[in-house]
């Protein structure tokens, strides 16, 4: 790619993401000095001494607990008026893999954990394949609270939810995020584009890789389908190091 459209694309993408940060309350980031530089540079032509040495200020990384502290009892859209208990999300605060799926499901509404009823024992089966167990990764969802009868997300549900799975994301800082399903695809991705042309491939989520695949729900309607979610969670193996045993 062309440096000038990199430095573009570079941009929009960090704009996009201020912009969600704004969104859930973050109106300021701390900033830190760049690395100092020693040596001689060039600057215009010219010869110029080493800069001076400046310490770096840590940059604090938000955690998950203040996510979910803000986020509270949430009632921002009228899923709180339907919902058991608010499924925020599981696993390991610094996992190198994370699962986005859609929208927790009657047992999950229930018991206040993502993937716990008949898709998510087909997830865990999934994540052990890929030689983790569940509690080495994170999971989520796109909402955090159940559409009644386990109808689609809507777009004013997603909206509202979304700042606070951004911060979920920025808090874990995975190696890899791995969507499950449409409709974590298409909000992660700000894109249309259906699960079937978008699995298989990685896609950059603010200079994460994240690969859509098929919803383990899906799978458990078309389990011919499985083949091509392996296939697509190789690649994330790949991506992580991860050796297949044979
Ligand atoms: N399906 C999802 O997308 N998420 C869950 O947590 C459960 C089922």
């Amino acid at each position: 790619m062309h440096e000038a459209e990199e430095a573009r694309q570079l941009v929009a993408s960090l704009c996009a993401y201020l912009e969600d940060l704004q969104e859930t309350g973050i109106d300021g980031l701390a900033y830190a000095e760049p690395a100092p530089v020693t040596g001689t540079v060039r600057l215009n032509g010219s010869d110029t001494s080493p800069t001076a040495s400046v310490q770096a200020a840590p940059v604090e990384q938000e955690n998950l607990d203040q996510v979910r502290l803000d986020l509270g009892e949430c009632a921002r859209c009228s899923l709180s008026g339907t919902r058991t208990n608010l499924v925020f999300g599981i696993g390991n605060p610094a996992a190198r893999l994370v699962f986005v799926g859609e929208a927790p499901g009657r047992d999950e509404d229930l018991q206040g954990e993502p993937f716990v009823g008949e898709a998510g024992q087909l997830l865990t089966k999934i994540i052990s394949a890929m030689q983790f167990r569940r509690s080495d990764v994170y999971i989520c969802n796109i909402l955090k609270c159940r559409p009644p009868g386990n109808r689609n997300p809507q777009p004013e549900e997603i909206e509202q939810c979304q700042p606070f799975l951004l911060r979920q994301l920025g808090a874990v800082n995975p190696e890899a995020i791995v969507c499950l399903g449409t409709f974590a695809a298409q909000t992660l991705l700000q894109t249309k584009e259906p699960i079937s042309k978008l699995r298989g491939r990685f896609h950059d989520y603010h200079g994460i890789p994240l690969m859509p695949t098929f919803h383990p729900a899906f799978l458990l309607r078309n389990p011919a389908m499985k083949r091509e979610v392996w296939e697509d969670m190789q690649k994330v193996m790949r991506l992580l190091n991860i050796e297949l045993k044979k």
